[in-house]
């Protein structure tokens, strides 16, 4: 034994409970739903934010708070997690993903906001110990602290491979998209390093909400009242609401004669009203309407023409969506629930048939933060017949002289030019049309004759068109 006089024991701190602050709870919470559950942020989001709203605690400033966190620790999870990967001693499929949830909260907060680095670590840590516990508490800390010593762009140094040994795990990381969809973007925008990164950069912002005042039922001077609101850029019928807000609160749009829709998704529904086919012009079909939002453009349009708009869609329940979405359309239309590649109507019996078809949507990951992550590129391989068959049946039904669209929300080259050339082939007695003049003053349109939008040049979703004239 020893002879040393013992040291008096150091007195155990007094047990502190955790702080609740609701609302990192609730970004924690609605990151869970995503990684458990596959939910949607933007329908996990909205319910979780009214229900604290009614619960009092919570106000705008919380809500917007909320939303940044949740949508920013997805949108930038790619870069997040390389960074994470540096500060901790194991692979991150061993860290359990409601730690990993909660580190990637706390990355956000120090890399991506403006939180002061000591509010940021403090306000992970007491998150860590409501909802991990105090002992993964300790590793968050631990871990947050090495975060804090570099800020991100010295992160990025350290963790990106170098351009110029691999440009496309270059961009991967910095601008936190997969590895894939940086190569299938860039296949498919071609040009250099610059377009590609104001691309992926556009990609990681929060997109504005766009309005559509559809024809006859509303105007966009009526729009342009609300706070902050500005004529589109492209489409006559756009207004944006430049500070967000909520959409459901105008008026036009609780009563549905305006919606909100993105401007290339008005400028698909336009560009196929305004192209040119030869004689009767009565009998419009959306072949693939749910939800329903350029099917209600389409129906107002078709509505000032006096045609009638045929809306199908394979999926009851979303069936019933474009019902709501036309319900009160100005003329007559129709909405059915029918598999668009076993069409009930007779072949050649349209004027005018829209195909938007079911895609990866990497055009509209802005407003998708976890779609990057979830999607595949085997998924091509599943929507390829189906993309397919659609447009074979849109040919079908189209008679000699009317013009078919065929859309996408992916610029993926696969989802897109592929697809038509393989029709075309096919289907010798068609033509593609230029596509480019009925989108009257939209720059940057390419050599056509289909064409593709882009956030960073258009402002818009990545939508791609191609309009196919039949011509026997
Ligand atoms: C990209 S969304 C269409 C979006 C819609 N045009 C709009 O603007 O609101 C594709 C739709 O096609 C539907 N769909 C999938 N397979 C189909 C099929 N075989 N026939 C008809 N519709 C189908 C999906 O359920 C989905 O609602």
């Amino acid at each position: 034994m020893s002879d040393q006089p013992r040291r008096p024991r150091k007195p155990a701190k007094p047990y502190r409970r955790p702080k609740k602050d609701p609302v990192r709870i609730l970004a924690f919470e609605a990151l869970r739903a995503v990684d458990e559950r596959d939910a949607y942020a933007n329908l996990v989001l909205p319910p979780l934010l009214r229900k604290a709203r009614e619960g009092g605690d919570f106000d705008a400033r919380d809500a917007a708070l909320a939303t940044e966190l949740v949508y920013g620790t997805l949108r930038r999870q790619g870069t997040y997690d390389a960074v994470i990967a540096a500060c901790v001693d194991r692979p991150l499929r061993d860290v359990d993903p409601p730690v990993l949830d909660v580190l990637g909260l706390g990355a956000h907060q120090l890399l991506g906001t403006r939180i002061p680095t000591h509010a940021a670590v403090s306000a992970t840590v007491e998150l860590a110990r409501v909802v991990l516990g105090d002992g993964r508490a300790k590793f968050v800390n631990a871990v947050l602290r090495r975060i804090a010593q570099d800020d991100l762009d010295g992160w990025l140094e350290r963790v990106a491979p170098p351009y110029d040994e691999d440009p496309e795990d270059h961009l991967a990381v910095v601008h936190s998209h997969p590895r894939w969809v940086v190569s299938a973007l860039w296949d498919s925008l071609g040009g250099d390093r610059a377009g590609i990164e104001e691309l992926l950069r556009a990609d990681n912002e929060r997109p504005e909400v766009t309005l559509v005042a559809r024809p006859g039922r509303a105007t966009t001077t009526e729009l342009l009242d609300e706070e902050a609101a500005v004529p589109g850029r492209w489409s006559p019928h756009a207004v944006r609401l430049t500070e967000g807000g909520e959409p459901g609160a105008v008026p036009a749009v609780a009563e549905g004669r305006a919606g909100v829709q993105d401007e290339g998704s008005q400028l698909v529904a336009l560009a196929l009203a305004d192209a040119p086919v030869e004689g009767r012009d009565r009998l419009w079909l959306d072949g693939c309407a749910g939800p329903g939002g350029k099917a209600a453009l389409l129906g107002a349009l078709a509505a000032e023409r006096g045609a009638v708009l045929l809306a199908s869609e394979k999926q009851p329940h979303r069936a019933g969506l474009v019902a709501k979405a036309l319900a009160g359309n100005p003329g007559p239309y129709q909405v059915v629930a029918a598999d668009g590649t076993r069409p009930a109507w007779r072949p050649g019996s349209f004027d005018r048939v829209l195909v938007d078809v079911p895609c990866t949507g990497l055009g509209a990951l802005r407003r998708r933060p976890e779609a990057r992550w979830r999607r595949r590129p085997e998924d091509l391989d599943g929507f390829a017949p189906l993309q397919r068959g659609l447009l074979r049946t849109a040919l079908e039904s189209v008679r000699v002289g009317g013009v078919v669209g065929y859309a996408t929300c992916s610029p993926h080259l696969a989802e897109t030019r592929a697809v038509v050339a393989d029709l075309l082939k096919q289907f010798p007695a068609a033509d593609l049309i230029d596509a480019r003049p009925l989108l009257p003053g939209v720059p940057h349109l390419g050599e056509g004759p289909d064409v593709q939008l882009w956030p960073h040049l258009h402002g818009t979703d990545a939508m791609y068109l191609a309009l196919i004239r039949r011509t026997g």
